[in-house]
């Protein structure tokens, strides 16, 4: 699968790009039972805890951060008790699966490395191509939250800005199961913030404080097997899911290996485990 010259431009132009039918169903069936059964191994138990005790911020933060070479799961906002129990089952309470299931899962390895993937990003202009991070996002049915307009290129900075975002879409994604927004062209106004590492912790360097012109973001309604190829400084968002039905979703991130990925983002990988490309 190689984008046409026509898709390229529209991609830089647009900051987004949708390549319907790009991954056959049963692949999406097949990383979808594969997240349920992971789900299902899943103890929640040592994870309620982080949550219920008066360090929750520097446990959960810790967690986090430790996810970068790991497989961890995060759940809804509002999904605990006090008493830190979940109020429904953890299969209705994850948010997202992150941020190594393509080097640690083997399922989510072979979604992630396809032929197709490769030439991609070859089209792209990537040389060498390193799979940063990978989440696989539940957005529950009736629970599933928004997430505010962001630039991944925030929390995932490289000096040359070259990151692509690849959101795979597992089901049909539309306006009422909560289907990503963004701002066509929006990735040429810059970057907005970063989310620094520093000697105390993670903060936000802000560069522009004017809000995103929300006014201008277009819903991208696509359907199961789509893949939808999002400049790292595309504004973009998804509002809440309230619907009866989910909006599983599997994401990717790539950089080139010369783009210089910033030694103070969050996501910095053990030394056993570095970034790989398709190979
Ligand atoms: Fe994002």
């Amino acid at each position: 699968m190689r984008v046409s010259a026509a898709q390229l431009q529209q991609y830089r132009r647009d900051g987004f790009l949708v390549l319907a039918d790009f991954v056959p169903a049963a692949a999406c069936d097949h990383l979808r039972a594969r997240a349920e059964q992971l789900v299902h191994n899943f103890d929640p138990r040592g994870i309620a805890s982080i949550f219920s005790t008066r360090e929750q911020n520097r446990l959960a933060n810790d967690y986090f951060l430790g996810s970068a070479g790991k497989i961890h799961f995060f759940f809804e906002e509002d999904a605990f008790l006090p008493d830190g129990s979940l109020k429904q089952s953890k299969e209705k309470s994850i948010n997202k699966i992150g941020h190594a299931l393509h080097d640690l899962d083997p399922v989510f390895n072979e979604f992630s490395r396809t032929v197709e993937l490769k030439q991609l990003a070859s089209g792209l202009g990537l040389v060498a191509p390193l799979l940063l991070q990978s989440m696989y996002i539940f957005k529950q049915p009736r629970i599933g939250g928004e997430v505010g307009c962001h630039q991944d290129s925030t929390f995932l900075y490289t000096e040359q800005q070259d990151i692509v975002g690849l959101w795979f879409a597992l089901e049909d994604a539309t306006l009422e199961n909560g289907c990503l927004w963004a701002i066509p062209a929006g990735h040429k106004r810059g970057l907005k913030q970063r989310w620094r590492r520093g000697p105390e912790g993670m903060y936000f360097e802000t560069y522009d404080l004017e809000p995103w012109p929300e006014d201008q973001l277009v819903p991208l309604e696509v359907s199961k097997g789509s893949l939808i190829l999002l400049h790292g400084l595309l504004p973009h968002k998804s509002l809440a899911n309230r619907s009866s039905r989910s909006r599983h979703a599997y994401t990717l991130h790539l950089i080139d290996a010369d783009g210089n990925y910033a030694q103070d983002n969050w996501l910095q990988r053990p030394a056993e485990l570095p970034f790989r490309g398709f190979n």
